[in-house]
């Protein structure tokens, strides 16, 4: 899987952040706030943020548009729609130009309605500044007066709270899980759709060092400015905002794959899509008695959730347990099972998610590194969606405690999942318990 390959070279990148408190604030995300997306060259020109280089002059870069254009995988979303895999997807599909699909353009580009696009504003732009940053029609003509204008003025004129987790969470979501609007079902994928994987923390870090120049700086200026979430603060954010969102998709009715199931995508790819020589099932725990031949639920970041209850929240361990357990045993009995199963786990994840706070995860990172091994110990990533959360998690730890004997074991674990046809839960396991020891 080519995501694993890609996401290696933060081991070497990485630029470690100080814990901060972040807040979050419920906002809505910038394609549904009533405001006009004035469009990229509103943002290009050289005294704003379309200069040549980095600059000194203000806190902020002023080459975000330079490293967006030329480093930046979201400044080309639109056009891949216009390549090869696009065309055939959209050929089997029967939906037309993928250029024109809605179904592809709500996460290819800044698609906001007709109404609120301004002059300059061109869907081609792909994911742009706004698509993340929010319709700049109240904020643009003030926001760089720092001498007046402060950041919460700038939140108040629309600008979203990037710089939260929780908000850029449910951001980033959007476009890499999905949600009721946008999704790119299980027949996009076998029409060649690549599959989605994701995690907050270890996505944000990649996609801001994949330039020569990364797309913001984090300095003491920028510190002061703002809050900084922590690594693991943002990848616990993340993990839990990625499970409850899938359990949301899954309770949708808009959701069903053809009333059978939910839909295919929210479920774990090789639990249907593996060879029939060899027989790989066995019971896990968090499985219950579901047994074998049911197709199950990805469910990588509800078990990821679980390492971080019993690092941060032990007393919520046995009822998530209990909750995943009637998730998948509930496969064998019906939709409306399944849904209902969906729900009672989202509203245990609540309870995880209100007892994240900066302080809670600051200094934990050692305990959660091992509840991430303990729960790997105890044979949960058998399947490769849980092992892939796993593998990020992992990272973002060893790069937090700062262990360079824990570092230099990283490349062999991320290599050993380089291929999610060929992965091997006993190579993997290897690989984790020689980390339990360096
Ligand atoms: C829910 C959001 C979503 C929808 C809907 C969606 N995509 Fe994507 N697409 C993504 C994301 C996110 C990626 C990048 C995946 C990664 O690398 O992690 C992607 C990747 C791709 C790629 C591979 C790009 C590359 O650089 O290799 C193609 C091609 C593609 N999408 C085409 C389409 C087409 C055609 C449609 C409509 C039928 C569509 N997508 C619908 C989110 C979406
Ligand atoms: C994929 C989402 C995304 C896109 C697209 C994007 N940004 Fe950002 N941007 C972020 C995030 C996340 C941050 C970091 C959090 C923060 O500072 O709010 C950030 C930070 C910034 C900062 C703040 C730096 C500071 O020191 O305060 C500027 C300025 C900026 N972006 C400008 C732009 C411009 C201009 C574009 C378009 C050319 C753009 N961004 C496109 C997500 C995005
Ligand atoms: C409006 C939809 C949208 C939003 C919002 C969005 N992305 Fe993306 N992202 C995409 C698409 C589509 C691609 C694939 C583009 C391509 O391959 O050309 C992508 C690609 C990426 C990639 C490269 C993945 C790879 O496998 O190379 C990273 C990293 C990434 N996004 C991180 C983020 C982060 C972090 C955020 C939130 C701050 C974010 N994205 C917000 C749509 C979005
Ligand atoms: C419940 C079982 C099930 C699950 C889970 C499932 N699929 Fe499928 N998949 C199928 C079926 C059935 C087909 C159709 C096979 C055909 O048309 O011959 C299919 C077809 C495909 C194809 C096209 C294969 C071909 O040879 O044409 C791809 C690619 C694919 N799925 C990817 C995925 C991905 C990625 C996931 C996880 C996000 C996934 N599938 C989850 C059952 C499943």
């Amino acid at each position: 899987m080519s995501t694993m390959n890609k996401i290696l070279p933060r081991v070497a990148g990485a630029l470690l952040g100080v814990a901060a408190a972040a807040t979050a604030l419920s906002t809505e995300l910038p394609a549904q706030s009533e405001f006009t997306h004035l469009g990229v060259a509103s943002c290009a020109a050289s005294q704003c943020h379309g200069s040549a280089i980095p600059r000194d002059a203000t806190g902020v870069l002023q080459n975000e548009y330079v490293t967006w254009t030329q480093a930046d995988p979201h400044s080309k979303a639109y056009e891949v729609l216009s390549n090869e895999q696009s065309q055939r997807i959209a050929a089997r599909l029967g939906i037309g130009n993928a250029r024109e699909a809605s179904e592809c353009l709500g996460c290819h580009a800044d698609y906001v309605p007709a109404a609120q696009r301004g002059d300059k504003f061109q869907l081609a732009d792909g994911v742009a500044c706004e698509a993340c940053h929010g319709g700049a029609e109240q904020w643009l003509a003030s926001h760089y007066n720092s001498g007046s204008v402060t950041r919460a003025d700038n939140l108040a004129a629309g600008m979203y709270p990037t710089n939260s987790a929780a908000a850029r969470a449910e951001l980033c979501l959007s476009c890499h899980l999905g949600s009721e609007s946008k999704f790119a079902t299980h027949r996009m994928m076998a029409a060649g759709h690549p599959r989605l994987a994701f995690e907050l923390d270890t996505f944000t870090e990649l996609w801001r060092t994949l330039g020569r120049q990364p797309h913001f700086r984090e300095d003491d200026e920028y510190r002061q400015r703002k809050e900084i979430p922590s690594h693991s603060f943002t990848w616990a954010t993340g993990v839990v905002a990625d499970a409850r969102l899938r359990l949301e998709l899954i309770a949708s009715r808009q959701f069903d794959a053809a009333g059978i199931f939910p839909e295919l995508a929210l479920y774990d790819c090789h639990a249907c899509h593996r060879s029939m020589k060899t027989v790989q099932w066995r019971p896990l725990p968090r499985h219950g008695n579901a047994g074998p031949g049911l197709p199950f639920i990805n469910d990588g970041t509800f078990v990821i959730s679980l390492a971080l209850a019993s690092a941060i929240q032990p007393d919520l361990v046995d009822e998530l347990q209990a909750a995943l357990r009637e998730l998948h045993a509930s496969g064998a009995e019906s939709v409306t099972s399944i849904r209902v199963a969906a729900a009672a786990l989202h509203k245990v994840l609540g309870r995880l998610q209100q007892a994240l706070t900066p302080a809670a995860l600051r200094g934990n990172e050692p305990q959660l590194l091992a509840a991430v091994l303990k729960i790997g110990a105890a044979g949960n990533y058998i399947d490769y969606a849980s092992a892939e959360q796993a593998f990020m998690a992992v990272q973002m730890l060893a790069l937090e405690i700062d262990d360079p004997a824990l570092v230099a074991q990283l490349e062999a674990l991320g290599n050993s999942l380089n291929d999610d046809e060929r992965y091997s839960p006993a190579q993997f396991a290897r690989l984790l318990e020689g980390l339990r020891e360096p």
